[in-house]
């Protein structure tokens, strides 16, 4: 009965299964086991390239570590005002470059554009201002909207003109993904990412995300900065385990179309109700709806958990690998009550 978040979730069985057969015996620390080894090679099959892969145990950790390894101290990262590495890491991502700074811009529906990102690129040569460095996107984005591949190539083609680095965010990177129905690579290296944070906490994982570089001689110096990080664990194979169970017989995919499809039904039943209107498209597994006070208020007092968003009575809603349709039915059956309902004087 939970909307709040993805990460409200337990862990996939796959993936409890997958830490349990690595306690077996004893494994060589500090990522120097088999499970480790084998990971890099599967990500390579994964996105058709080769790649360098990090084991972390949070998102924010792999959105700082890549980032820093982007930007200089005196560098700019330009990203969507809503990104969380603006705000939600608790600096991490400027404590982790070692001073860079943060340039937000707008964006509809949690989308950076080139238009919106251009004018904000600015300072080059002039010592007085940060250096432009790297961009940041989110996939699928803080808003539940998914950039297609041309809207990364777009972004990519823009850092290139001003050379700089193209990050993403992928926390959610597998309902982006299943709702494109394209293959990783088309998103990512060949529409203009150089690295990516590839989630998998939210969707199934118990607590495991990469690091991916395409090239990896950019992230020459992560080894360092994730063991400064106290990001190497000495037990990595337990989180290399996750990671490869994730990837097994796609069950990243299989988990994130059963959240997205969620949404979707979620999403579909919202926007049919007199009273209820979508803010964004609902295009991964997350839905942003505006209801009345009395209709909130209401799901409150039946269970349903759900975060509010902002001032207006505006709901964030999660949907995940483990959301019953019995539960979006209900939710949707009390919306219709509640919104049906004149409020109590
Ligand atoms: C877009 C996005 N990026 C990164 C993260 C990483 O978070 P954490 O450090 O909690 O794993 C989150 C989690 O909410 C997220 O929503």
């Amino acid at each position: 009965m939970n909307f709040a978040s993805d990460n409200v979730t337990g862990a996939s069985p796959e993936i409890l299964a997958a830490i349990a057969a690595a306690n077996r015996g004893h494994a060589m620390p500090y990522g120097a086991d088999e499970i480790t080894r084998r990971l890099e090679q599967r990500f390579a099959e994964i996105f058709e390239h080769e790649v360098a892969v990090f084991p972390v145990a949070t998102g924010t950790a792999a959105n700082a570590l890549a980032l820093a390894c982007l930007a200089p101290v005196y560098g700019a990262i330009y990203c969507h005002e809503e990104a969380h590495i603006a705000t939600d890491e608790c600096g991490a991502p400027e404590f982790f470059t070692g001073g860079g700074k943060l340039v937000t811009c707008p964006g509809e529906h949690g989308k950076l554009t080139p238009e919106t990102l251009a004018p904000r690129i600015a300072g080059a040569g002039v010592v007085h201002n940060v250096q432009p460095a790297a961009i940041s996107i989110t996939q699928e984005t803080e808003a539940g909207t998914v950039y297609h591949p041309a809207e990364v190539t777009a972004v990519s083609a823009l850092a290139r003109r001003h050379g700089l680095a193209l990050h993403m965010d992928g926390a959610r990177f597998a309902n982006a993904v299943a709702s494109l129905g394209c293959a990783p690579a088309e998103v990512t290296w060949r529409a203009g990412v150089e690295a990516l944070s590839f989630g998998a906490t939210k969707n199934g994982a118990l607590a495991a995300e990469a690091v991916v570089f395409f090239d990896p001689e950019r992230a020459a110096t992560l080894g360092y900065r994730r063991k400064r990080a106290g990001h190497l664990l000495s037990k990595q194979r337990f989180v290399a385990a996750q990671l490869e169970a994730y990837l097994e017989g796609d069950l990243w995919l299989r988990n994130a179309r059963h959240a997205n499809a969620m949404a979707a039904l979620l999403g579909s039943g919202l926007a049919a109700l007199p009273g209820a209107r979508l803010l964004h498209p609902v295009e991964g597994n997350e839905v942003f709806v505006a209801l009345s006070e009395h209709a909130i208020e209401r799901l409150a007092a039946e269970g349903f958990g759900f975060y509010r968003w902002g001032e207006a009575p505006v709901l964030r809603l999660v949907t995940a690998f483990d959301t019953r349709q019995e539960t979006v039915e209900s939710f949707l059956h009390v919306a219709q009550e509640a919104l049906g309902t004149a409020p109590p004087p």
